[in-house]
């Protein structure tokens, strides 16, 4: 259920403030939860304000490129299945504390729209979030997030930390993209042949990927020390979506496959058929260290093209 702070009245008082007539509207998304809704030229899209998450980018002259969950849960402190959840300040399980929230906290905050502006071809949606009561109990930590989301062509995506604390401050990141798919047993993702991989599904074994990267059982990987672009060729939706980075020294792939999702009770019966996770991020060994006063930006950029 949303609270109060999303009632109808504020969600009115939002968009009046920062809405685009006609390009940018904000309105009440699943659960009540407040969400902007692009519609341009270029490209249609929605952003949640719950955990900054991106849920549908659309570009002109395509098919929907994010994979959401038929049965995503839609409500304050959980997070959504399935678009563009941000994971900060820890990836996957906090070492040494097993009850704190798996990806980090800001996934399932609510955060603040900042603004949004529109040139010819594209509409920028800005939202921050930062330290307060509810983040000092997993970490003591003083910082602003700043998140970014560009809808056009392409949809462009920067995370940027601001240290505003007096020590070091240590984290892992990622832009944690759910890319849909026709059917994930037929992808291919192109681009991190030779990349040394910590296999999580095989004892977190290091390994080394050999040509592309093929679906075919339960998937999930962090991709070590690379750069690159990462092509998703998708032969059923005859498209290939790719994934560029900047600033992002690991790239995450996951998928469930059939046992691990059938135990999932936010995916439905057979969509990690349609879902193929490539994340941006900086994990692991690759955690980013920025000192007081200092920032850090993570980017991430989709584009789609037909094949
Ligand atoms: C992936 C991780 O990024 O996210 C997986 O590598 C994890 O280990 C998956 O299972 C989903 O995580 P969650 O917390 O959204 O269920």
């Amino acid at each position: 259920m949303a609270d109060r702070m999303h009632s109808a009245d504020s969600i009115t008082e939002l968009d009046r403030r920062l809405g685009i007539p006609g390009i940018a509207q904000i309105v009440e998304g699943n659960g009540g939860l407040p969400k902007v809704r692009i519609t341009s030229a270029a490209a249609e899209g929605e952003i949640y304000l719950h955990g900054a998450h991106v849920t549908s980018w659309h570009p002109s002259g395509f098919g929907e490129a994010l994979f959401v969950s038929s049965k995503s849960r839609w409500q304050d402190g959980r997070a959504i299945r399935g678009g563009v959840p941000i994971c900060f300040p820890w990836f996957g399980d906090k070492a040494g504390d097993p009850k704190a929230p798996a990806h980090g906290f800001v996934r399932t905050k609510s955060w603040q729209l900042d603004g949004i502006s529109s040139s010819r071809d594209a509409v920028t949606v800005c939202m921050s979030t930062g330290s307060d009561e509810s983040t000092k109990q997993w970490r003591p930590s003083d910082f602003m997030l700043i998140y970014r989301a560009t809808f056009g062509a392409e949809l462009r995506l920067e995370l940027e930390l601001q240290n505003a604390g007096a020590s070091t401050l240590r984290f892992e990141e990622a832009l944690h993209a759910y890319l849909k798919v026709g059917d994930v047993r037929s992808v291919s993702l192109r681009g991190l042949d030779g990349v040394k991989y910590v296999d999580k599904t095989d004892a977190c074994r290091v390994k080394v990927q050999n040509g592309d990267v093929l679906i075919a059982g339960e998937t999930d990987r962090v991709y070590l020390n690379t750069r690159s672009d990462v092509e998703v060729v998708d032969p059923s939706l005859r498209r290939r979506l790719c994934v560029a980075k900047d600033n992002s020294l690991t790239t995450v792939v996951w998928n469930p496959w059939e046992e691990k999702a059938a135990g999932m009770a936010d995916l439905g019966d057979d969509e990690w058929k349609q879902m193929i996770c490539v994340e941006t991020s900086n994990v692991l060994g690759y955690a980013v260290e920025v000192a007081p006063g200092q920032q850090h930006r993570m980017t991430s950029v989709l584009t789609l093209a037909g094949s």
